[in-house]
């Protein structure tokens, strides 16, 4: 039996919080992502390896098969076309919401809304399923910036507090989606090292109902 496996994480929110999950399976990483430079950890087990990317390259690792499983966002993954992957498994981790932002008391206008985004697809999807024509531009980060400085009349973004709309003189208003973290498969894998995976699946399945 192949009983290789190679984990996909990204770093902060995402490893902080499915390191508890793997440390009840009994997988602990020997090395810290947050000071080490390396990009693949061991672990007390020979057999599994974790590697460390940014969150939005974890489905496209595991899509590929350079990883057997990993662990994205569902932000993340509703932005991937690819269909060479499972998502068997809530782990109830990273949990926000995806919404529709703009400065507070805002007033839509007559002309077509612009809103900015890093979720480009998620956006489109949404306005489409409203019958809504807006103009969506891609950014990569400080989202809330666009409505203050005029490039956009709103934005959407992940939320969990409201703390950063607030301090930027956002608000929320509209729910998109809600967001948690999701073990993801690759299919060939699944195939190729299925005790493995389901030995791994089922464990972890028991270390997200015991959390
Ligand atoms: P990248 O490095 O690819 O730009 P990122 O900076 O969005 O990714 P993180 O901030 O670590 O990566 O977020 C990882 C995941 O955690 C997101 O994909 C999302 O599912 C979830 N997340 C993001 N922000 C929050 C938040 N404020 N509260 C809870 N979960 C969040
Ligand atoms: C995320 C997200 C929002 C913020 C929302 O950013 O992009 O900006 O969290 O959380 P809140 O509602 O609790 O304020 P994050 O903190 O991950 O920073 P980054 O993605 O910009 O690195």
């Amino acid at each position: 039996m192949n009983n290789k496996l190679t984990i996909a994480l990204s770093k902060g929110r995402i490893f902080k919080d499915t390191l508890p999950l793997l440390n009840t399976m009994g997988i602990e990483a020997v090395d810290d992502p947050e000071t080490s430079r390396k990009l693949i950890l061991d672990t007390n087990k020979p057999e599994v390896k974790l590697v460390i990317l940014r969150a939005s390259d974890v489905p496209t690792y595991v899509g590929y098969g350079a990883a057997d499983v990993g662990v994205a966002g569902k932000d993340v993954l509703m932005e991937y076309a690819g269909d060479s992957l499972y998502e068997p498994l809530d782990l109830q981790i990273a949990k926000c919401k995806m919404m529709v932002a703009g400065p507070v008391n805002y007033k839509p206008g007559n002309g077509r809304l612009r809103i900015a985004t890093k979720y480009v697809e998620s956006a489109r999807r949404y306005y489409a399923e409203q019958g809504k024509q807006v103009e969506i531009i891609k950014l990569y980060g400080s989202m809330e910036l666009a409505p203050i400085v005029g490039l956009t009349d709103l934005i959407v973004d992940l939320v969990d507090t409201g703390n950063t709309l607030k301090a930027n003189g956002l608000e929320p208003m509209e729910h998109i989606a809600d967001i948690s973290s999701r073990l993801i498969v690759n299919k060939a894998s699944m195939k190729m090292k299925n005790e493995t995976i389901k030995q791994f699946l089922s464990a972890m399945t028991d270390a997200v109902s015991n959390a």
